[in-house]
């Protein structure tokens, strides 16, 4: 069995018109991968971001969504919409939204749902504080995340899951390769269709620390902040994942 390899560039709120260029520097690089490169530029650059990249290997995903298809709802931006401009993923419940916009588990399962909906895979982010890992309670946590910002009783869904631990986000720090490995397996475990679910580990990948994260038998991908803005070093992450899906082959 093997599973899709996935590299989810996350933008967050950086990038102007004048960061498109960055397409075609790394357009060669997605063609020669077998991995799939997905970008989440601002919900500014989709549509452009899509234009820029028919006719590639990268998709283009939004980075949040709305629960609702439409509606009174200021300055949100709906699943349908992100479908309009281009965008074929987006990603729910990162924790930056978690946490800036007190968004709850219910709440991404909503998003999860409105994703799909449109016809968009969703990015489910799920992850653990330092405090909760400092008191050993990571699985615990993050195995309560999933089960409630999952879509309920569906199978045979394209999703995807990541891996965030809060405390490595942005910091520089990542989880250990054993802390990953035995997250990644026990929220395989947890899954609908655990042999079939792209589940990605974000937190400060990096050039170097990449190739040792994708070795990992239950690590599918890597969601990038940081690193995806700077074509050279996503290139080299999407590079990474090119030996692990020759490995799995
Ligand atoms: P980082 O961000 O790679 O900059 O740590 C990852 C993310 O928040 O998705």
């Amino acid at each position: 069995m093997t599973r899709q390899t996935l590299i989810a560039g996350n933008w967050k709120m950086h990038g102007l018109t004048g960061a498109l260029g960055f397409f075609s520097e790394i357009a060669p690089v997605a063609a020669q991968s077998p991995a799939t490169v997905l970008v989440c530029p601002p919900s500014t650059l989709v549509h452009q971001a899509a234009r820029a990249c028919e006719g590639t290997a990268i998709r283009i995903g939004g980075q949040d969504c709305h629960a609702a298809r439409s509606g009174a709802h200021t300055g949100d931006v709906s699943a349908d919409m992100l479908r309009d401009a281009g965008a074929s993923h987006v990603i729910v419940g990162h924790s930056e939204r978690r946490a800036d916009h007190g968004e709850s588990d219910a709440d991404v399962r909503a998003k999860a749902d409105a994703a799909l909906a449109a016809g968009l895979v969703p990015v489910i982010c799920v992850g653990e504080t330092r405090a909760e890992r400092e008191a050993g309670r990571e699985v615990e946590v993050v195995a309560r995340q999933l089960a409630a910002s999952l879509p309920q009783n569906q199978t045979g869904v394209d999703l995807v899951i990541a891996y965030e631990p809060v405390w490595a986000i942005g910091t520089g720090l990542t989880a250990s390769i054993n802390d990953v490995a035995r997250m990644h397996a026990a929220l395989r475990e947890r899954l609908p269709d655990p042999l079939t679910t792209c589940i990605l580990y974000g937190g400060s990948v990096k050039p170097d620390n990449a190739s040792d994260l994708l070795g990992l038998a239950d690590v599918d991908g890597a969601l990038v902040g940081g690193a995806s803005l700077n074509a050279t070093d996503f290139a080299a992450i999407i590079k990474a994942a090119s030996l692990k899906s020759e490995l799995v082959r």
